[in-house]
């Protein structure tokens, strides 16, 4: 059977180019050929899924405090592009690329894409919130019909996380969405290849394939699919194409998809 080709992961949308998690971001990364999305989501203060990768929005806006404290009202009145602007991307200074992203609009820019295109989203930090990312993430998966493995648009979705509790409570509620388990170092306990119950897809970063690149073969032959994070330079794409992993998650989808003959 042939192989599928590497799969390209627009890495928080095309954030090399593009301020992060923007809508921005996302409209460059689609236009830029990549295959899937990836976003992180945190809840606010009242419920909303919001796509924020850190804790706070201090980097990334021009607003203070904890994403869980501000109601989305707040956040929306903040601006997530400008500190990243540059000369040449005009767009990023008109409100509705930079204000903050909801998973729902995300959810809309994939619907309307035209094309396929998969999204990975991963679960910041839910054990805080005791299941309600999981539970909010699922009812909005639904409601666009991208909880099945086969979506109308033909665009699937995967859960991504650091926590094997998070991807055990989207396995439990939802099993026939792909889950998959982030790692940033070897995990001692499963060094064999062997990943928590309910995940088919592991998630190591690159630094742990450069250090253990056999890790990545017992995986594969543990039958599970590799998806590397965050994969910039053109030695490590090359690092990944040599192991057969499955997807390679990027800052750069533009350069990657030309490195791999696909730009
Ligand atoms: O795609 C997985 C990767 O995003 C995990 O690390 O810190 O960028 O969310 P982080
Ligand atoms: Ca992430």
């Amino acid at each position: 059977m042939t192989p599928l080709p590497i799969q390209v992961v627009a890495h928080r949308g095309a954030s090399e180019d593009a301020p992060e998690h923007t809508l921005a971001a996302y409209v460059k990364a689609i236009e830029d050929g990549a295959d899937a999305l990836e976003c992180d989501v945190r809840l606010t203060a009242d419920g909303h899924l919001v796509c924020v990768h850190d804790r706070r929005v201090d980097r990334t806006s021009n607003g203070r405090g904890a994403v869980s404290a501000l109601e989305l009202s707040k956040l929306a009145a903040l601006d997530f592009g400008s500190w990243k602007d540059r000369e040449e991307s005009p767009d990023w200074r008109d409100r509705e690329f930079t204000s903050v992203l909801t998973l729902e609009r995300l959810l809309e820019l994939v619907a309307d894409a035209g094309r396929p295109v998969d999204l990975a989203i991963e679960t910041k930090h839910p054990t805080r919130w005791a299941g309600q990312v999981e539970e909010r993430l699922l009812h909005l998966l639904k409601r666009f019909g991208l909880d099945a493995p086969t979506t109308p648009a033909g665009s699937s979705v995967r859960v991504m996380s650091f926590s094997a509790r998070s991807l055990q409570r989207i396995a439990a509620a939802a099993p026939t969405i792909p889950t998959v388990y982030l790692m940033q170092f070897l995990p001692l306990r499963m060094r064999d290849g062997r990943l928590p119950a309910g995940s088919g897809i592991a998630g190591p970063g690159i630094r742990l394939v450069r250090n253990h690149p056999v890790y990545i073969e017992r995986l594969h032959a543990a039958g599970h699919r590799v998806h590397v994070w965050t994969v910039n330079e053109p030695e490590d794409v090359d690092l990944c194409v040599a192991l057969g992993v499955e997807a390679i998650i990027t800052n750069r989808p533009k350069q990657v998809l030309a490195q791999l003959g696909r730009g």
